[in-house]
């Protein structure tokens, strides 16, 4: 069997939680492969809501396994928290949920650092998460991370006061003081508390899996305009999004992999700072958030709104080799009398349906205008139910993108979705 990828093609928070929660069933493995505790990812059912951060997006379906793969940057004390607000028995937790040896860990310092780097850069801020996340990937990167197969390890103390050791160096260097005892009692306990869970070599239990016939979803965190490399650096995060992500964050070869399922909003949103070219300042921008509900579910801040970004759109589905199209959020343009959609830039004076190298160089959109529908379709549970105005627009991005859009989204319910 090859894995499936499901992963988002803005700059996140595109309904990934909600749809590897719906495709649960036709799997039997949900996999994480990237991001950490700056992700959101939501699930609604039967009129209750659920936001993960570290946890796979399957986990409330009984006899599915959910991976934490080597990919992720893992905060304890984020990650007890989230076990405790499940609402599942712990002991089922423990049968569903698998973390990987590789995986690297978030320390108190990492969030320390992070909040002294950001306030550093003072305009020029990244809005980051706060979550730890930059420089836990820093350290993974220049080789100094610890991993969860280290909490195993008896000198895993010292090891750990030798990475706090360099890290004081640095925030002292920015000027800060910090009394870290109660940080450190409560990440003490909660890897404690991480050490109950079954750590594995996920690699090789994802290709037993395989072997075994059975069927694997890998799930992405934020999205591809904020991957490290192909995202608008350095307004991204610091892992790699792309599908590509999803082989190096479990261990799995590229020839293994299968469909790759590319989700969208019917709009665009962004949360942080960065360039979006479609955003809107405007009425129609605070319509978006108003009935998309566009507040961050990680921290609350309000995103920021624009209208379907086509160029940014097909860059995504190119680095990604996206197989299906799933749009989200279509009930949110519902009431817009028009909806547009950007098909192209205008960079020095020529129009260009390629994104630039910097975003900041786009200094015209064309736009590409539809009407719209003013019924309510959150109730609507088949293609054939949809206004035409939405037909028509989805038809138009399946003949721009050639790929087609297989789900759309009506609303965050896990039945408020329509499978063509
Ligand atoms: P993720 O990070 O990609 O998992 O997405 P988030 O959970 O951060 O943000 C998506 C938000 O939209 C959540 O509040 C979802 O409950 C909600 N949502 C998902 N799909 C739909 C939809 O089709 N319509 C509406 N109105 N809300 C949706
Ligand atoms: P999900 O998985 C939306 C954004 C932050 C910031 C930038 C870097 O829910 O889609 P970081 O904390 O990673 O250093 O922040 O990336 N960001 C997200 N935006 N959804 C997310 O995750 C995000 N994770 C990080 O707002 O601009
Ligand atoms: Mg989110």
């Amino acid at each position: 069997m090859n894995i499936d990828i499901l992963l988002g093609l803005q700059w996140g928070d595109e309904g990934k939680g909600k749809i590897v929660d719906v495709l649960t069933p036709d799997y039997d493995i949900v996999a994480r492969f990237q991001g950490g505790p700056n992700a959101g990812h939501t699930i609604e059912f039967h009129g209750v809501k659920h936001v993960l951060h570290l946890i796979p997006s399957g986990i409330f379906h009984d006899d599915k396994i959910n991976i934490i793969g080597n990919g992720l940057v893992i905060d304890p004390v984020v990650f007890r928290h989230e076990v405790e607000s499940l609402g599942i028995d712990i002991g089922k937790v423990r049968e569903r949920l698998l973390i990987s040896l590789k995986a690297h860990l978030i320390m108190p310092t990492h969030k320390l650092l992070d909040a002294a780097h950001e306030a550093s850069l003072g305009e020029a801020k990244i809005g980051s998460t706060l979550r730890g996340i930059g420089p836990a990937y820093t350290d993974k990167a220049s080789r100094n991370g610890l991993r969860v197969g280290d909490l195993f390890r008896k000198d895993f103390r010292e090891f750990y006061h030798s990475r706090v050791n360099d890290h004081l160096r640095t925030l002292q260097g920015y000027g800060y003081t910090s009394d870290l005892k109660a940080l450190e009692d409560e990440w003490f306990d909660a890897v404690e508390y991480l050490k109950q869970f079954r750590t594995v070599n996920a690699d090789y239990h994802i290709d037993q899996a395989l072997r075994a016939g059975k069927r694997v979803l890998a799930e992405g965190a934020q999205g591809t305009m904020l991957d490290i490399d192909f995202g608008t650096y350095p307004y991204v995060t610091s892992s790699n999004t792309v599908a590509a992500g999803a082989c190096t964050g479990l261990g799995i070869a590229p020839g293994r992999t299968g469909e790759v399922f590319g989700i969208f909003k019917a709009y665009c949103t962004r949360v942080g700072s960065g360039p979006f070219p479609t955003e809107l300042d405007d009425a129609d921008g605070q319509q978006m958030r108003d009935q998309g509900n566009e507040y961050g579910a990680t921290t609350g801040r309000p995103r920021r709104c624009g209208w379907l970004d086509l160029p940014a759109l097909k860059y995504a589905i190119m680095v990604n080799g996206v197989t299906r199209l799933f749009m989200m959020k279509a009930d949110v343009l519902s009431g817009f009398s028009e909806i547009k959609v950007c098909n192209s830039y205008a960079v020095d004076g020529r129009e260009q349906a390629e994104l630039p190298y910097c975003l900041y160089d786009i200094s015209g959109l064309n736009y590409r205008t539809f009407r719209g529908w003013h019924c309510d379709i959150t109730g609507c549970r088949s293609w054939e139910e949809l206004p035409q105005e939405l037909k028509d627009y989805i038809r138009y991005i399946e003949d721009e993108t050639g790929v087609p859009v297989t789900i759309v989204s009506v609303g965050p319910d896990r039945s408020a979705t329509i499978t063509r």
